[in-house]
């Protein structure tokens, strides 16, 4: 890895290209979704998420077994989560979508771990603010569109119980020095942050754990969460179930083009309630462009629709591959312009952000049925 790269759950530092996240999970020790493993995808959904042609999943730990299982008839599980941490913005949630299409395809159970307790944990973040982040982050995933029949939300401050029972076999299994080793843990960490990634481990069996039957689990997650998977795949075979299997992402990129779209930096993000006009405007000031500087140049060069932020976001979210192309190709050869460019994907993503805002009311009077109950899985 670069040398000035440093990528944890709890923090990327130094700016990660493209290029680099093919040697990230190579180090990690995942593997790279090649061709053959987007066809065997693509036999059983019919069609690949943009998510999947655009190389935004792009890694996996033992995705073929699932494949397998799948393909004889054996259902495996989705597990993903959230730490929150404040508000969701348009980075945080698009992994989601992701987990939604994956969901409808093929037909899965899906927990959603919420870990109210991480940032309080490993950051200055005072309980009473999370309860109000929790709340309105659960119902900004759901808005998604999320099935109540197949959908759990984790809950750990909620659900400890049953966490913390199971939480206590990983964590017998893992010593302190492979924590410091894997997450760059020091001594003078709190211990929490020791104790953390048992948590996070549980819910990658805890429906083999309440069916009482050994069912294999999928998690998609951004590349900095694997070292908890990792930790977790060492473990789990100890306890008598199968190792979790992954599909893992890169990060989506901030409006500047590089590095990850992260709040800390208000310019770089877009925000879920972020109006019409808003959007528009943050992508007129900030978005990265690949359009050369003046009018005259781009339709006498073009632009380089690749490095472009507007061009990159608008792909991974339209559905419709052959609109794509062309807008590649008409911003490529200096036929489209860097406003125009810049305007078609703010209208998709406001559209998107008007549908997730219309069903929020439905969802937040709902929330129930979307809880995790063990007694559903007996
Ligand atoms: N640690 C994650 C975060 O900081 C939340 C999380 C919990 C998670 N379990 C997960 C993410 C499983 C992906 C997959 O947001």
């Amino acid at each position: 890895m670069a040398e000035d790269l440093k990528i944890t759950p709890w923090g990327v530092s130094g700016n990660v290209q493209d290029k680099d996240y093919d040697k990230i999970a190579n180090e990690f020790g995942a593997k790279i979704i090649d061709e053959r493993l987007l066809k065997r995808i693509k036999d059983v959904t019919g069609d690949l998420h943009p998510f999947l042609l655009n190389g935004i999943f792009y890694a996996h730990r033992d995705l073929d077994l699932v494949l397998d299982d799948y393909g004889k008839g054996k259902p495996f599980y989705l597990y993903t989560g959230r730490g929150p941490s404040g508000e969701m913005h348009l980075g945080h949630i698009l992994p989601f979508m992701f987990t939604k299409w994956l969901q409808d395809k093929f037909n899965a159970e899906l927990i959603i771990q919420i870990t109210d307790d991480e940032k309080y944990l490993f950051r200055e973040i005072e309980d009473r603010d999370l309860k109000e982040f929790t709340h309105n982050n659960i119902i900004d995933i759901l808005s998604l569109g999320f099935n109540p029949d197949k959908t759990h939300i984790l809950i750990d401050s909620e659900h400890s119980g049953i966490l913390y029972n199971n939480a206590i076999k990983v964590a017998r299994n893992i010593t302190a020095s492979s924590v410091k080793a894997v997450f760059g843990l020091k001594d003078s960490d709190n211990i929490g942050k020791f104790f953390f990634t048992s948590i996070q481990a549980v819910p990658a069996f805890i429906l083999s754990y309440l069916k009482n039957e050994n069912i294999r689990c999928l998690i998609p997650y951004g590349i900095d969460q694997d070292p908890h998977f990792k930790l977790a795949r060492d473990v789990l075979p100890k306890l008598g179930y199968y190792k979790p299997s992954a599909i893992i992402s890169k990060f989506i990129p901030s409006l500047q083009g590089s590095g990850k779209m992260s709040s800390s930096d208000p310019n770089s993000v877009i925000s879920l309630n972020d109006s019409r006009n808003t959007v528009r405007k943050k992508l007129m000031k900030y978005a990265f462009s690949g359009g050369r500087d003046t009018a005259e140049e781009q339709r006498k060069y073009g632009a380089n629709p690749d490095i472009d932020f507007s061009f990159n976001i608008f792909r991974i979210m339209e559905d419709n591959q052959s609109k794509v192309s062309s807008i590649y190709e008409s911003y490529k050869s200096g036929e489209m312009l860097s406003g125009e460019m810049k305007s078609i994907a703010a209208e998709k993503i406001s559209e998107f952000l008007d549908i997730l805002r219309s069903r929020r009311e439905d969802v937040e009077n709902n929330l129930d049925a979307y809880m995790f109950d063990e007694k559903k899985f007996n």
